[in-house]
């Protein structure tokens, strides 16, 4: 069983494929981490993210900077989306998810293009959305568990810039397939978002 979980940032898709995977006992690949892993290693080699040759060339990072904290800030995030435009960028790391995509016994994935891109063939499609402002106060209250002080305008200004440059982009951009399940995360809790998840998944697989 292939599960495809897409959405925007902040939008809760990496809480519910984690919880899915656990649910269905399949192993999960948070796509969005290989982007990020190219943006730091573009950063760390003094490239440009939006030069696509130093992009491709910052797909070449090891496998220890996939362990690496500062994958998971807001600079690296931002890093990611720019790198993530560049054409021969996704189609250096389409191998390794298609790998895992298609391994015996199924996957969760989680991204943007799993669903349309990756794993088209995959069982279940969910699309999870959540208004900016839903995402802004979950971000807001993350970075502040973290000691991070950033403004809840800052983030939601953030989230807007990179929702634009996601969806705007001429290969894989964000968009839903159009056989998947949409699921707004906005007025949900944690909990809630999971069980709709899982019911959405045994729904399409029944
Ligand atoms: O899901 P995330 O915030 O970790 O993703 C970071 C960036 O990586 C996102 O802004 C766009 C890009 N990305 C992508 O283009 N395709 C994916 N399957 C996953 C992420």
């Amino acid at each position: 069983m292939i599960i495809a979980v897409d959405g925007p940032t902040a939008s809760g898709k990496g809480t519910i494929a984690q919880a899915l995977a656990e649910h269905f006992g399949l192993p999960h690949l948070d796509t969005g981490l290989l982007y990020r892993a190219v943006g730091r290693q573009v950063f760390l080699d003094g490239g440009d993210p939006d030069n696509g040759g130093d992009a491709l060339a910052g797909c070449a990072f090891p496998d220890e900077l996939l362990l690496d904290p500062h994958l998971r800030n807001e600079e690296t995030g931002g890093l990611a989306s720019r790198v993530s435009v560049h054409p021969a960028v996704r189609q250096a790391l389409y191998d390794r998810q298609r790998r895992f995509a298609t391994q015996d016994g199924g996957a969760v994935l989680d991204g943007r293009d799993i669903g349309t891109v990756i794993a088209p063939e995959a069982d279940a499609k969910l699309f999870i959305i959540a208004s900016v402002e839903a995402r802004a106060q979950r971000r807001f209250l993350e970075m502040r568990e973290r000691g991070v002080h950033v403004t809840k305008l800052e983030i939601a200004d953030d989230l807007r810039r990179r929702d634009e440059r996601d969806r705007n982009r001429a290969v894989a951009p964000l968009s839903p397939a159009p056989d998947a399940l949409v699921i707004d995360t906005s007025p949900l809790s944690r909990e809630q978002s999971i069980e709709a998840a899982i019911e959405a998944v045994m729904e399409a697989t029944s």
